[in-house]
């Protein structure tokens, strides 16, 4: 374990099924969306341009830690960045998401994509290193996109509903798909590595989209994938794996190598720990769409979840996916001051 102030912090210590002193609370996508001061920041300034400069990405991340209080940063940064970073020729498009211009179809298409390196991505050292500086105790945590979701943005183009390229390439294909989901996890790795090694006291692997695969196609074609990457960062930090629908994964998802399973908001969190056992911490799993509905509908809610977390041998409170654009900050903030409040009384 990495040792430093962030190390004893509630969210190290729910992840490693130790008891902090309050359930420590972050929101996945808390990093800009629905901050006025996000949008400020980042005017005339195109997404992946600003995950470049150490200034912004430093600033951004540290926007909701200072507003809400919550107890960890997430990085700002996507999970195409590291593509972007090693030369790919791809977009974010406002109110879209990743654009990719020369989808991957092929081996040779494939061979072409460069190794990561960590000189490709010194700006992201460079951004944790202001980070921590100004976040002393509280924990950043780090995140990569899993080889799946990558490759779903690579073969279909951009955000698909269907993911009908992906999968057909993948069963079509295996030994295309083994090449670039290897490829994948060696760029998420290397990603992972050098914001574990510059300061991140915890990591995330988004698999978004994992939840459109059958348990039986996620474990012959996914599973070990993701695996080698939570395998190549060993125990040094806490390990999360999140994905959307995978209420039917969840076991393979913690087996792939997680310390703690993120659990989207169709899954109460006692019946999510009766699957995954005493090895695994839980986070989540508020509905995003519940921060719209009245105050006290979301105090039942967040009361109802901590509540169904006490199964858990470890809870890191969370929304189920990340926080809607048009969510009210205060809300936000509110369910902060509510967690804590609840959890150390
Ligand atoms: O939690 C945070 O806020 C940290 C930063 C972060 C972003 N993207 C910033 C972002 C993180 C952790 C991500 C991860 C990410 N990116 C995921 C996994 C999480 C999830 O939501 O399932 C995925 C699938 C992506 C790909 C992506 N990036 C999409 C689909 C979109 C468009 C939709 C959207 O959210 O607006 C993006 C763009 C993006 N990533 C924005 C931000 C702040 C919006 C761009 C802008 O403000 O112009």
């Amino acid at each position: 374990m990495t040792d430093n102030a962030a190390s004893s912090s509630p969210l190290v210590a729910a992840a490693r099924r130790e008891s902090p002193p309050h359930t420590p609370v972050w929101f996945m996508r808390q990093a800009g969306r629905s901050l006025p001061e996000y949008r400020t920041v980042r005017e005339g300034i195109a997404m992946l341009d600003s995950c470049m400069r150490p200034d912004l990405v430093a600033e951004i991340t540290m926007q909701p830690v200072r507003r809400h209080g919550v107890d960890a940063a997430i990085l700002f940064s996507d999970i195409v960045l590291p593509l972007k970073a090693i030369g790919m020729d791809l977009d974010i498009v406002a109110g879209v998401g990743p654009v990719i211009a020369n989808p991957i179809a092929s081996l040779t298409d494939v061979e072409a994509i460069p190794e990561m390196t960590p000189d490709a991505i010194g700006f992201i050292a460079e951004a944790i290193g202001l980070i921590i500086a100004e976040l002393g105790e509280t924990p950043l945590i780090g995140f990569a996109g899993a080889p799946f979701t990558l490759a779903s943005y690579l073969i279909e183009g951009g955000p698909s509903r269907n993911h009908e390229k992906t999968k057909a390439l993948m069963l079509s294909q295996p030994e295309v798909w083994d090449a670039l989901l290897s490829r994948l996890a060696q760029i998420s790795t290397v990603f992972l590595r050098t914001q574990i090694e510059a300061g991140a006291s915890a990591v995330q692997l988004f698999d978004s989209w994992a939840g459109s695969l059958t348990k039986a196609t996620y474990e012959r074609h996914v599973l070990a994938h993701s695996a080698r990457i939570f395998n190549a960062i060993g125990d040094v930090v806490p390990k999360i794996h999140f994905g959307v629908g995978t209420s039917l994964l969840l076991e393979s998802m913690g087996a792939a190598g997680a310390d703690v399973v993120g659990i989207d908001w169709r899954t109460p969190l006692d019946e999510a720990t009766a699957l995954l056992g005493p090895e695994y911490a839980v986070q989540g799993n508020l509905d995003p769409a519940v921060l719209f509905a009245d105050w006290p509908v979301i105090e039942r809610e967040v009361r109802r979840i901590l509540a169904e977390g006490r199964a858990a041998p470890g809870h890191i409170f969370n929304l189920g996916h990340g926080v809607l654009p048009a969510t009210d900050p205060d809300v936000i903030t509110r369910v902060v001051e509510l967690v804590h409040e609840v959890s150390a009384g």
